[in-house]
């Protein structure tokens, strides 16, 4: 314990990224970070899991070494149990039952989804925000409300992230794909249309990613294309954002998420926020990819609010879903801030 704080090590292994990191429910103390590159194409997920075996221990003496702790100060064990890919999810969950029963620890699951959420609030000092949560594995728009994340729009079909990532590999732009294709853009002349898919809250990239290849090989211009499809993408997002806004009445606007470095997708989101008198902030770029930090911060919380499970509770959930998480620490919150 760090006064009345508990110290909670946290694992995040959903995808690419090992990482450990250490925190309290106030401060970062730790976060190291290993990520897996694929040779070629999208990510294996075996490869990514043998990836996470080969670093684990590695990664986990560099984090207590950076926190200045023994693991025997840490008082739990938070480990992201989903949403992600099965093989690499259960390296984390491995490693994090073994730490827990060698060294008696209380177990705390963690939805990565609602990590990368948590940790934008930390590092923006938002207290109750619109999140626009934007990444290779992820596009979601959601809220608090009534003490779980509920979601205001998502992908029906593939993240943001993705459609870039795949649109700069299958072009020859490299990876990661939103940096670069925003980079090529700049040297656009038009605009070409392209499929703009909004059905009701919900979004669809895969139309709009076949039409921007397409338009590649029949010889567009490639800035054209990267140009039409970022502002369209873009577009979208902000349109589906805009009405969660309006709807939900928040007054804070932020973006977490790989995507969030993006400074042109901030700098459309902070316009639409304050269009209705709201503030826009992303999360520290530092966080904004996946990482260990956010998954002991969301772990400090949980714990914090009597959130524990048991070894044999303790399988992954590739599936799980950021609505389906129970967020009793957003309770404590009204209540302090109330009184
Ligand atoms: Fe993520």
């Amino acid at each position: 314990m760090r006064g009345a704080e508990p110290i909670v090590l946290g694992i995040e292994s959903t995808a690419h990224t090992f990482g450990v990191g250490i925190a309290t429910t106030r401060h970062i103390l730790a976060n190291v970070n290993s990520v897996y590159e694929p040779k070629a194409g999208g990510i294996h997920p075996r490869e990514a899991a043998e990836h996470h075996s080969k670093v684990a221990s590695e990664v986990l003496i560099h984090a207590l070494r950076e926190a200045g702790l023994s693991i025997r100060d840490v008082d739990a064990i938070a480990v992201a149990l989903g949403p992600g890919m099965g093989p690499c999810l259960r390296v984390g969950a491995t490693l994090a039952r073994y730490l827990a029963v060698k060294y008696s620890k209380p177990l705390v699951p963690v939805n990565h989804a609602v990590a990368h959420v948590e940790i934008a609030k930390l590092t923006t000092g938002f207290r109750d925000p619109l999140v626009v949560y934007i990444a290779g594995g992820n596009t979601i728009i959601t809220t608090l409300v009534e003490g779980r994340y509920r979601v205001f729009g998502e992908t029906l079909d593939i993240p943001l992230g993705n459609c870039m990532d795949t649109f700069a590999r299958e072009v020859g732009l490299g990876y990661p794909g939103t940096p670069r294709v925003e980079e090529k853009a700049m040297g656009a002349k038009s605009y070409i249309e392209l499929p703009y898919v909004v059905k009701g809250q919900d979004l669809q990239f895969s139309g709009l990613l076949t039409k921007a290849l397409r338009l590649v090989r029949e010889g567009a211009r490639l800035e054209d294309v990267c140009y039409s499809l970022i502002e369209t993408a873009y577009s979208m997002l902000v349109e589906v954002a805009e009405r969660a806004l309006v709807h939900t009445g928040k007054r804070e606007v932020t973006l977490t998420g790989g995507v969030a470095r993006s400074r042109l997708l901030c700098r459309k989101l902070e316009a639409m926020a304050k269009l209705h008198e709201a503030v826009f902030k992303p999360v520290d770029p530092e966080y904004a990819g996946d990482n260990g930090a956010m998954i002991a911060y969301t772990g400090a919380l949980a714990y914090a609010s009597g959130v524990t499970m048991s070894v044999e509770e303790s399988a992954v959930r590739p599936m799980w879903r950021l609505d389906q998480v129970e967020i009793p620490w957003s309770r404590t919150a009204k209540l302090l801030r109330n009184s």
